[in-house]
Parts: C-alpha cells; structure tokens; sequence
C-alpha cells in the first residue's frame, strides 16, 4: 500500500505544479479614487500588446455578466445601501464568478491576465475603510480563491485629497466615491499596509506627472516582460 501511496502522490503532483508553473502571469492595478488608475491600465495594456504577449484585461467588481451585474448593484446610489455585510459578500461573489468564468481559464491556457482591483482592494475598503474584521476577509479569500494570488500588483498611491479632486472633475460620485475624506485615508493606508507586508507589490507615486507614472510602470514591468512574450 505504501506503492500505491507513491504512485498516487506521482499522478496528482504533476498536475499540482502545471498551475503553479504556468508562466501566464496575474497583475492587477490597485489605488484610490483618482489615482489614474485608467491611464496606467492603458499603459499597462500597451506593453502587453508591445511584447505580443496574449492577455485578458478585466476588472472587478465586474468581469462576466454576473459580476457586472453585482458590480451595478454595488455601485448604485438607489434604495437602501447594502450593510457592509453584504458589500463584503457581493464583492467575493463576484470574485469568485470572476475566477471560475475568466481569470483561471485565462491563466490556464496560458493567456496573461490584467486586473483592475482585487482582493486587496476588499481588505481596504471593505477591512480598512469600513472597518471590517480583517480575518473574516481573510477566511473569504481563503475559500473564494483556493490559493490564487496576484504575480504582480501595482499600487497607485495618491494623497486622498488630490485624488477626490481629480475623480470630482472625471464624472458622477458613484457611491463607494461619495465617501468622506477620512474614509480614502483608511483605504490608503490600508493599502499602503498591505503593500509594505508582501514583495508582490510595487507602489507607484500617483502624484507624479503622466511621463513619470508611465517610466515607472515600464520599470516594474520589465522583468515580467522579459520572461513574457
Ligand atoms: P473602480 O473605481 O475601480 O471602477 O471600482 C469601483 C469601486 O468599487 C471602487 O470605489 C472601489 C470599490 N471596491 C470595493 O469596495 N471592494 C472591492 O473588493 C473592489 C474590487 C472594489
């Protein structure tokens, strides 16, 4: 029996590391309101585009028509608000449709995958922002994304006070940008905790001219590009 332990070990291993080698890499862009989050993203999609590496550019919430549909809902200003209970509960769900419709079957036939916002943008809205227990966020991840994790995250950084003024000019508050200002200095700081806890992300000073984002956007893309194409 211990054979047969050894020869089932060795079926299911190589299947197991087929997802962990894939070299189809997940990067999702992550800042505050008026970060320029959409300028980067274009960016971003150009160097992809540049190098000819296949890519899926999604966001969340949002990224299939269920998630598109809770995305609406999350971002509506109609009726009674959603407790942050069900805010926390709406975002995994669309997240967990997110991965099972596009993000893991994209990795999986090798296609890189581009995200606007993921989970880290729960822990700081939902978590630092609304003051959700950050364990319980946790133990959703945990559940909703069986492992999954970016290979790169962008963070754009941005003094709060100077990205309200730039999302007020962009168009129409939506609810979560309605918020006050000490709420997008949690979401900062929030994001700026996350990122000094993990090398996965790379913080970008959103402060910075359009030429200057894009130099460092270039930079910290790089090394991925290079292994990429
Ligand atoms: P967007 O501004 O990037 O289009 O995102 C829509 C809003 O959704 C934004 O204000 C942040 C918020 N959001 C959360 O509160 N939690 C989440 O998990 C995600 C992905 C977004």
């Amino acid at each position: 029996s211990r054979l047969f332990a050894a020869s089932r070990r060795l079926s299911v291993e190589p299947e197991v590391m087929k997802k962990n080698s894939s070299s189809a890499k997940f990067i999702t862009l992550e800042g505050g309101e008026g970060a320029g989050k959409s300028t980067s993203r274009d960016f971003i999609v150009s160097l992809l585009s540049d190098h000819s590496i296949p890519f899926v550019h999604t966001r969340e919430p949002g990224g299939t028509p269920i998630g598109e549909t809770l995305r609406e809902l999350l971002l509506s200003k109609k009726g009674v608000p959603p407790s942050v209970t069900t805010e926390l509960l709406l975002v995994f769900a669309a997240r967990a449709q997110h991965l099972h419709e596009t993000i893991e079957p994209a990795l999986a036939e090798g296609k890189w995958v581009l995200c606007d916002r993921f989970t880290d943008a729960t822990y700081a809205y939902q978590g630092y922002g609304r003051g959700f227990d950050l364990n319980a966020i946790s133990t959703l991840e945990d559940l909703v994304q069986n492992g999954r994790q970016p290979d790169l995250t962008v963070l754009l950084d941005i003094d709060p006070v100077v990205g309200m003024e730039r999302a007020r000019l962009r168009a129409e508050l939506d609810r979560f940008e309605e918020e006050e200002l000490a709420f997008f200095e949690r979401v900062r700081a929030g994001y700026l905790s996350r990122a000094s806890k993990d090398s996965r992300f790379k913080v970008v000073d959103a402060s910075q001219n359009v030429t200057a984002v894009q130099a460092d956007l270039a930079a910290i893309l790089q090394p991925l590009l290079e292994g990429g194409g």
